[in-house]
């Protein structure tokens, strides 16, 4: 069987992952492709229920997620992640693990500027965590390590959703990890 894909969305709280996420699971089932989103919120109420925002929490957090990835993309399937996952190192640990199952790990950096999501602040969290009112809160009084090679990276401030989709729908078929139409789809093996 072909190896599928983990397509790993990362960034800050309400940079677009879980819309942009969503929007690559419609196209991709468009294309007649199994894929599957893990998304940061959804997950913590179940699969990592119980879990703060400490490192230690984080970290785990992230490697539960990377492994479920890589179970669904070594049988074939699409894997979209859309968890903040703030540290490099578990990050480029979960690309490592995938790469021993001989699957690709596309790293995709969701980059609007702070002082956008500070201004949109569509959950009221950025208030609270300026307010003090939250710890520990990812951008504000938490780090983010920023990928230093992404395989792509986007300004969600200045981009829209669709040409965010499109750019990493582009990335995935120019290095035919997925096929250009549905057609493509029925014939190839991916
Ligand atoms: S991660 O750091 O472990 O990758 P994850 O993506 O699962 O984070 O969860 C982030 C979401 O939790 C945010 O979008 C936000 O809604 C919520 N949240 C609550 N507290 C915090 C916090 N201290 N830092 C970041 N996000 C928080």
């Amino acid at each position: 069987m072909s190896k599928g894909v983990i397509v790993w969305l990362t960034g800050l709280s309400g940079a677009g992952k879980s819309t942009i996420g969503g929007e690559l699971l419609s196209h991709f089932h468009e294309l007649n492709l199994n894929a599957e989103l893990l998304d940061g919120d959804e997950i913590r109420e179940l699969l990592s229920k119980g879990l703060g925002f400490s490192k230690e929490d984080r970290d785990l957090n992230i490697r539960r997620i990377g492994f479920v990835a890589r179970l669904l993309a070594r049988n074939g399937a699409i894997a979209i992640t859309a968890a903040i996952s703030p540290y490099r190192e578990i990050r480029d640990e979960v690309r490592r693990l995938a790469s021993l199952d001989g699957v690709r790990f596309v790293e995709v950096y969701l980059n609007p500027s702070l002082e956008s999501l500070i201004a949109r602040d569509t959950k009221g969290l950025y208030r609270k965590a300026l307010a003090g009112e939250i710890s520990n809160f990812t951008g504000v009084s938490d780090p983010y390590e920023p990928p230093l090679n992404p395989q792509i990276e986007i300004h969600t401030d200045t981009q829209s959703v669709e040409e965010s989709v499109e750019l990493i729908m582009k990335y995935l078929q120019s290095e035919y990890l997925i096929p250009c139409s549905v057609e493509n789809a029925r014939t190839a093996s991916y």
